[in-house]
């Protein structure tokens, strides 16, 4: 295995959703990639573009949005002009989604042994029904479950947060799949259930050198979780790096404000987190220039009017901002 291969290579991703309001450019320009057995991180505010230039990869955009331009390069090929057909063939077996709120993405209707048992026999008609419950009940295990026959049996109410959580991402990697893209999996469960998922998480990126892709708005699991990050706002890629990078040497003033938000560790939880001041990006009409100008402590009369190339720093460090020059050297 190559490990710096990379297995996703999003370039220039723009989303528009056609509204009664006008057209919503929810991602203007986005790269980012996925290297094999690597968690990558998309983290920023709410409204930013994670979530589109998730669905957008998979073919899964609302009917109003499409994928304007760019490319998403799963093993060689670019998804984004794929028909339905061949995407639905690709999600689930060769790339597997999990989303923010597990209760709702499970049919109230089937028992959990009926949904894994059809999830794995939708991919292939060939796998027996007896062979399809083993190989769920084992799945089901390996999500750290220790009564797997009662929770194939149970209904999905009757089934907690945490439980419905490991059943979905005992659905998403049951067919294999060489990508999974979490989008926000534990923000809907409590604190104690999200560090059991995340540490599930991290099991099945050490062991089974898993692919993620991992959406989420706190800095605390990219750190726990990722390998490298991709900052995102008003979609745009801010700056994206190495964990080490990001953390340590983040050039982009918006990556500098988010992590000063950051609660610390040692404060007691109770303190409020620095916000941001200013109003997020109006995706109808989108500043000329930098997006994050208006809100930027450092902008210029050329963030206003025009809108940065993002530059290589150097070994994988990106930043787009005007005054970040290619190379790494910072211009003031
Ligand atoms: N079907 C749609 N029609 C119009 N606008 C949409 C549609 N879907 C998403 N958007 C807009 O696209 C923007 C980006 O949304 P997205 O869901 O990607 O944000 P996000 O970064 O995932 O935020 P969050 O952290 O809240 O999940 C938002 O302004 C949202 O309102
Ligand atoms: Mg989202």
């Amino acid at each position: 295995m190559n490990e710096h291969e990379i297995l996703l290579e999003v370039r220039g991703l723009k989303v528009s959703f056609h509204t009664p309001r006008g057209i919503v450019q929810a991602v203007g320009d986005a790269s980012f990639q996925v290297r094999r057995g690597e968690v990558t991180g998309i983290v920023g505010e709410s409204g930013s573009g994670k979530s589109v230039s998730a669905y957008a990869i998979l073919g899964l955009l609302a009917g109003n949005g499409k994928a304007e331009a760019g490319s998403a390069v799963f093993r060689g090929r670019d998804l984004l002009p794929l028909g339905e057909k061949e995407l639905r063939r690709i999600r689930g077996s060769e790339i597997s989604m999990i989303f923010q709120d597990p209760m709702t993405a499970l049919d109230p209707a089937f028992t959990i042994g009926k949904f894994l048992t059809e999830v794995l026999r939708s991919h292939d008609r060939t796998v027996s029904r007896r062979e399809a419950w083993r190989r769920s009940i084992q799945m089901l295990t390996a999500m750290g479950i220790r009564t797997p026959e009662d929770v194939m049996r149970c209904y999905p109410e009757a089934l907690s947060g945490g439980m419905c959580q490991r059943v979905m991402i005992a659905a998403a990697l049951l067919c294999g799949p060489q990508l999974l893209i979490a989008d926000e999996p534990t923000t809907a469960l409590d604190v104690t259930i999200q560090e059991e998922i995340l540490s599930l998480l991290l099991q099945l990126k050490e062991k089974q050198g898993m692919s993620i892709l991992f959406i989420t708005h706190d800095f605390g699991v990219v750190a726990r979780l990722c390998d490298r990050v991709a900052v995102m706002y008003g979609g745009y890629i801010m700056e994206s790096g190495s964990v080490e990078q990001i953390f340590h040497s983040a050039v982009h003033p918006y990556t500098q404000a988010l992590l000063r938000a950051v609660p610390r560790l040692e404060d007691d939880g109770d303190e409020p987190m620095e916000a941001l001041a200013g109003d997020p990006v109006d995706l109808i009409h989108p500043p000329q220039g930098c997006v994050f100008a208006p809100r930027c402590p450092q902008c210029s009369e050329e963030c206003l009017l025009k809108r940065p190339l993002t530059a290589d720093l150097g070994d994988g460090h990106t930043a787009a901002c005007h005054f970040v020059r290619e190379g790494g050297g910072i211009h003031v």
